[in-house]
């Protein structure tokens, strides 16, 4: 299986995270990790799940006045582009493509409203991904980090989770329809009934 990581950063933490992902999927997969400037480059390579993370600014993914303040905290250059300008350029995929979404935010900030994850999760299905799984949050211990306790060895286990499942999936292309059946048996499913319709417990009726 391949995957690629494709991430946003400037404090280093999203960078960080992306990483440990990395290292999670390694269990399972080939894995590129690839800052989004440098994804912007070249053409996207054929993957059989594709990961993309950014940090949370101003209650969403970065625009270039967000990365502009960031950058008064950093000696890091400002980005032309960011996760958001990156999928917003990017051709919609056809059926079949997996994807998962992460962002990081500071853990005192938790309160604040908006998803970067939920964004980035957003978008991937509008150019046609499926998600394997729910985007994720990754909280810092403040706005330039570093990461919170734990949070790296969360990545990474969420990330070797979801890589030994899709890896199952596409061993076992035919199990789905194997699930799809099973799920159709249970909607038709019906309680047993007695002849005016009660529905009668498993065992049969208590006698009196
Ligand atoms: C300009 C700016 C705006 C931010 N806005 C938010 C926000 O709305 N909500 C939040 O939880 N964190 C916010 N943060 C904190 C960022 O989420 C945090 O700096 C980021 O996750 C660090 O990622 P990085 O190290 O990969 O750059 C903001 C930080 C900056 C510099």
């Amino acid at each position: 299986m391949r995957a690629r990581v494709v991430y946003e950063s400037m404090f280093g933490n999203t960078a960080a995270v992306a990483e440990a992902i990395a290292e999670g999927l390694r269990e399972h997969a080939d894995v590129e990790v690839v800052p989004v400037a440098a994804a912007a480059e070249v053409p996207a390579p054929k993957v059989h799940l594709l990961v993309v993370g950014g940090p949370t600014r101003t209650f969403r993914l970065s625009r270039r006045r967000t990365r502009r303040d960031a950058a008064k905290r950093t000696d890091a250059l400002i980005a032309d582009i960011g996760v958001r300008e990156w999928l917003e350029a990017a051709l919609p995929v056809p059926r079949g493509h997996t994807a998962i979404a992460f962002a990081t935010k500071p853990a005192g900030q938790s309160w604040l409203p908006g998803s970067t994850a939920r964004g980035i999760g957003k978008r991937l299905r509008r150019l046609g991904y499926s998600l394997a799984d729910d985007p994720m949050d990754f909280l810092l211990e403040d706005s330039t980090g570093p990461p919170g306790p734990g949070e790296l060895e969360r990545a990474r286990a969420w990330a070797a989770r979801i890589a030994h499942t899709e890896l199952d999936r596409i061993s076992h292309p035919d199990c789905r329809h194997r699930n799809d059946a099973r799920d159709q048996r249970l909607d038709q499913w019906a309680p047993p009934a007695d002849d005016r319709g009660r529905a009668v417990p498993p065992h049969g009726r208590k006698s009196r």
